[in-house]
């Protein structure tokens, strides 16, 4: 589905990204993981068209898509769900979530779309008429992931869900990462958070550097000894 070649990233002189492929294949969860400034943020802002790489390609659906504008691959399917934090405090939940159906084949969805938007997250229905700035870390993510949603994408990015949370609600969206590749939605999960991010895993990328240094199977890379020794402390 996902097929990214080659890429080299560059911030003025210095390089992000060097030589990074992987690829995503049709209801896959495959996580990418890596410590602070890896380049993995960097390499989700290349696949949705926020920055251009200095050479390689990103292809979807058999479609080059790295020179495209963002709003194109955005309508292609690609979603990114950005940290939580992102919301526009000053909107009720239910016009954040809205925000997210901007291409104008979801807009004509978006009150279907809504609705499974609140199957998966009983409680912002609940809460759909309040503003974003009084709800708790865990319901900021929830929005942010519903908002992704409402794009009807057919690949979700997520960008360190883990971030400003607790373990357990941590768990609880991997468990809504799960339910969602029931529904056919296709995950690229970009963690720190490397031993539960791993397990529920299909695949997953190791960046170091701005360099993929190992792939695999999640549970099997959750038993390689580089893994556990420079990431799971053990
Ligand atoms: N806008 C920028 N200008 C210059 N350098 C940047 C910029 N954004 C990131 N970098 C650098 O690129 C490298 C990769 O950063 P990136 O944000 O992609 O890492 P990350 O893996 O997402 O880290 P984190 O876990 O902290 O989010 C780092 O060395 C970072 O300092
Ligand atoms: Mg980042």
């Amino acid at each position: 589905m996902l097929q990214v070649s080659r890429l080299n990233v560059f911030y003025g002189k210095s390089q992000a990204l060097r030589d990074v492929s992987l690829k995503v294949n049709e209801k896959e969860i495959v996580a990418l993981v890596g410590v602070n400034g890896a380049g993995k943020t960097t390499l989700l802002n290349t696949i949705s068209g926020l920055l251009r790489p200095a050479s390689g390609s990103v292809e979807f659906l058999g479609k080059r898509i790295d020179r495209l504008a963002p709003h194109k691959i955005m309508n292609l399917g690609i979603c990114q769900i950005p940290e939580g934090r992102k919301l526009f405090s000053d909107m009720t939940v239910g016009d954040n979530l809205e925000m997210g159906a901007y291409s104008s084949a979801a807009w004509k969805r978006r009150k279907e779309t809504l609705e499974r938007v609140y199957k998966v997250f009983p409680v912002l229905k609940e809460r759909r008429n309040q503003s974003a700035k009084k709800l708790s870390g865990g319901e900021r993510q929830m929005v942010a992931i519903g908002r992704g949603l409402m794009s009807n994408p057919g690949l979700c990015m997520f960008d360190e869900p883990s971030y400003g949370l607790a373990p357990k609600l941590f768990l609880e969206v991997l468990e809504v990462v799960k339910q969602l590749r029931e529904q056919g939605i296709t995950i690229l999960l970009v963690e720190q958070n490397v031993r539960n991010t791993l397990q529920i895993a299909d695949r997953a990328y190791v960046l170091e550097n701005g360099h993929i240094v190992l792939e695999g199977k999640g549970k099997d890379l959750l038993q390689n000894e580089r893994v556990k020794t420079a990431y799971l402390g053990m």
